[in-house]
């Protein structure tokens, strides 16, 4: 008879009625893959009452943690839940009882991975997290397992679908940022509290995700520097369009001598780059290799079955290494010290928007500051807002963000001057 394996989900959500859903309805390939009949036993939810997506057939549902982490004939637990606390307690509860953990939790992983991962180790079990970046893209498994033989160079993501469907309107209807927010928030896509999604945060911890699995690096979350949207006006998006670029909020991870500089903010990509095409709530990441190039990998970053898909191919492989007795290695396995690439060693190009005093003198006062920090103009536009101020647009030649610094901190002191936008320019 064939051996089943049992699986326990804290939480019924969108993921987690996804997860039932395809370990129901794929359940024959499923057990031919694996060799075990995988099957859901309990799920943890707050609520009894509440009238879920899928019907309770062949498990059941509890409030109390422990029927499923103290349950011996569960051997897989799926952290569906969201949050840090309990989520991680139940975790690492589950890691302690020797059962494998499945999670989709960005936030927990990227804020508590290491430790996370040493209990599984310490405790032989498998932990893994494909769902917690871009989730139906089965991304972190590809940077593992399909370019293990590649020296990656580069990440480039577009890893928040909410802030991607929000630029997408911006640019296509020329709406401003208040008003599509508004519009995410009504469709689901954004939450009342945006600060996570429309600050970069949400896409920072995704970055130290991949980050961790691309470089084998341990980057602290206060160590990406990170922008969000909030800053990007309409004429943002019209000077990007006429210069034939297009503004994403791109994460990025680059390698360089040993040390990486991990990044989100908003990028102006050429349109011909393939990463400008990726639109509304998609997600994209874009890798280049040594040996392999650049290879992109584009899809839905959420959504019940794009996301469970994730978790369940998750669940798979902890049935293979079951079967063949190989659980407890780390999803990472790829280790390397990790070291932050110095402002004097990270070039590009920046483009600016500097509100300034229409006076005589100003743009000579502004030029003579970016030729003290050695920094040199690409591309300048100016236009007058009014009577008393202009718009100036700089688009910098290949500048280090040590220099580029330097000469914004000059900016800053003077009062005829307002930086209103820095943001990288991407080429090639
Ligand atoms: N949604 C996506 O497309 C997506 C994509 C990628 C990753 N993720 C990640 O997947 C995780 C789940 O997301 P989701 O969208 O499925 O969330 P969700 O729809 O809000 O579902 C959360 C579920 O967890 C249960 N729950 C929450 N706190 C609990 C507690 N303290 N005790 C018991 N049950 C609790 C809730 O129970 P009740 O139903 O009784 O309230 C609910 O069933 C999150 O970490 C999220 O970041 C989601």
């Amino acid at each position: 008879m064939e051996a089943k394996l049992k699986v326990g989900i804290l939480g019924f959500g969108t993921v987690g009625s996804g997860v039932i859903h395809i370990l129901e309805e794929h359940a024959e390939k499923i057990s031919q893959i694996t060799g075990y009949q995988v099957s859901v036993k309990k799920v943890l939810v707050r609520d009894l009452e509440k009238n879920r997506r899928y019907e309770t057939k062949g498990f059941s549902l509890t409030t109390e943690p422990t029927d499923i982490l103290d349950d011996p004939e569960i051997s897989v637990v799926v952290e569906v839940m969201g949050s840090i606390e309990p989520a991680r307690e139940y975790i690492l509860q589950a890691l302690k009882a020797g059962k494998h953990v499945v999670t989709a939790n960005k936030d927990l992983i990227a804020l508590h991975g290491d430790e996370l991962i040493a209990v599984a180790q310490a405790n032989k079990c498998d932990l893994f997290y494909e769902a917690s970046v871009a989730g139906g893209i089965p991304i972190l498994r590809t940077i593992v397992n399909g370019l293990a033989a590649d020296k990656i160079q580069k990440v480039m993501g577009i890893v928040n679908g909410t802030t991607n469907f929000m630029l997408t309107k911006m640019k296509t209807e020329k709406r401003t940022y208040e008003d599509v927010l508004k519009e995410a928030q009504d469709l689901g896509f954004a939450e009342a509290d945006p600060t996570s999604d429309v600050d970069g945060i949400d896409a920072a911890r995704k970055m130290v995700i991949l980050t961790r699995l691309a470089f084998g690096m341990n980057v602290d979350l206060a160590d990406v520097d990170t922008v969000g949207i909030r800053g990007i006006a309409p004429r943002d998006m019209e000077v990007a369009e006429q210069l034939k670029y297009v503004i994403k909020l791109v994460g990025t991870a680059e390698e360089k001598n040993g040390s990486v500089a991990v990044s989100v903010g908003p990028v102006l990509l050429p349109k011909y780059h393939p990463m400008a095409g990726v639109n509304n709530e998609n997600n994209a990441v874009f890798v280049t290799g040594a040996a392999a190039g650049e290879t992109m990998y584009y899809g839905p970053g959420a959504g019940e079955l794009p996301t469970a898909t994730s978790v369940v191919s998750d669940i798979i492989t902890v049935a293979k290494n079951s079967k063949l007795g190989t659980n407890g290695n780390a999803f990472n396995s790829y280790q390397h010290d990790t070291k932050q690439t110095s402002p004097d060693e990270i070039f590009s190009k920046y483009y600016m928007r500097i509100v300034m005093d229409d006076k005589t003198g100003t743009f000579l006062k502004l030029t003579q500051i970016f030729a003290e920090a050695g920094v040199g103009f690409d591309k300048i536009l100016q236009e007058p807002l009014d009577d008393y101020t202009a718009t100036v647009v700089v688009v910098t030649h290949v500048t280090s963000k040590a220099q580029l610094e330097q000469a914004i901190s000059r900016v800053e002191l003077e009062p005829q001057m307002q930086m209103q936008a820095k943001y990288q320019v991407v080429e090639g």
